[in-house]
């Protein structure tokens, strides 16, 4: 079986004002249908470059990207991202933003109103229907931002440091959330690739964790994450779990070293 997104001797250098930043080099990585990748490595190695390359937002300077056997050469909508910073429109509300996608897919209304409130309850914004984003702290943007995401319910979710802004509390909540969203249906599978920093959230939520090297950024292990899923966060209080935590952090000390 061929794996659902194909990263293949993939390369990217920045013109910087000054000089050439060399950001990706040759990075290889193979995601499975339905599969829950997360992408961990230090700061500056190139993750968010790598998410706008399969996102299509930025062209790799050499190698290729498929998606679902067809190569990336442009967004799509069935292959949404989630920012590192939130993208909500200031001007729509939070009911517009979430449904911003189901429009331009020309989703009848009716099913609109009904996946917008359900997504509004799910990320704990019932009351802020109508509320602009201005009138929002900035975990609440980023929660309009994860709705607007789920909405179109897109076969690939590309998301770079979601939960990074969110209080401990809401960030559980919303893993649990994305694990459940997470799981195949029965009818379709969805394949996610997820950066983040958090250890603890990466070996919680992911199939496989793929660990870079510091800049310019290549894969340097990719690891299986044995826990069956769904899972509770309980699990997180386990030695095996945390023998995982411990052997990804050493990964990650000896680069910022090197
Ligand atoms: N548009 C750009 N122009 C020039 N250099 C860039 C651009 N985007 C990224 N870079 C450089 O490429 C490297 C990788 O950046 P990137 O944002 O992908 O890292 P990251 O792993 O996501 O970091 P962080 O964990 O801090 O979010 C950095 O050195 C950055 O300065
Ligand atoms: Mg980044």
């Amino acid at each position: 079986m061929s794996a659902y997104i194909q990263i293949q001797d993939v390369r990217k250098s920045f013109e910087g004002t000054a000089r050439q930043i060399e950001a990706l080099r040759d990075v290889n990585l193979e995601v499975q249908a339905g599969e829950f990748m997360c992408l961990v490595g230090p700061s500056g190695c190139g993750k968010s470059t790598l998410v706008f390359i399969v996102a299509g937002l930025v062209s790799p300077s050499g190698g290729a990207v498929q998606v679902g056997g067809a190569p990336v050469h442009e967004p799509d909508p069935d292959r949404t991202v989630v920012f590192q910073g939130d993208a909500v429109f200031p001007w729509m509300t939070v009911a517009q933003n979430i449904g911003y996608g189901l429009q331009q897919t020309k989703t009848p209304k009716k099913e609109q109103d009904e996946i917008v409130n359900h997504l509004i309850d799910l990320v704990g914004l019932s009351g802020f229907r109508d509320a602009y984003p201005k009138e929002l702290s900035g975990g609440m943007k980023k929660r309009v931002d994860l709705a607007r995401a789920y909405a179109t319910n897109p076969t690939v979710l590309l998301m770079d440091e979601p939960f990074g802004a969110l209080d401990a509390i809401t960030k559980e909540k919303m893993q649990e959330d994305l694990m459940r969203l997470s799981v195949a249906e029965a009818d379709r599978q969805r394949t996610v690739l997820f950066v983040t920093h958090d250890l603890e959230e990466a070996i919680f939520l992911a199939d496989r964790v793929a660990v870079m090297t510091a800049r310019p950024g290549t894969i340097q292990v990719v690891l299986d994450i044995p826990f069956s899923r769904p899972r509770e966060a309980s699990i997180k209080l386990s030695n095996e779990f945390q023998a995982l935590r411990g052997h990804i952090r050493e990964l990650l000390v000896e680069e910022e070293a090197s």
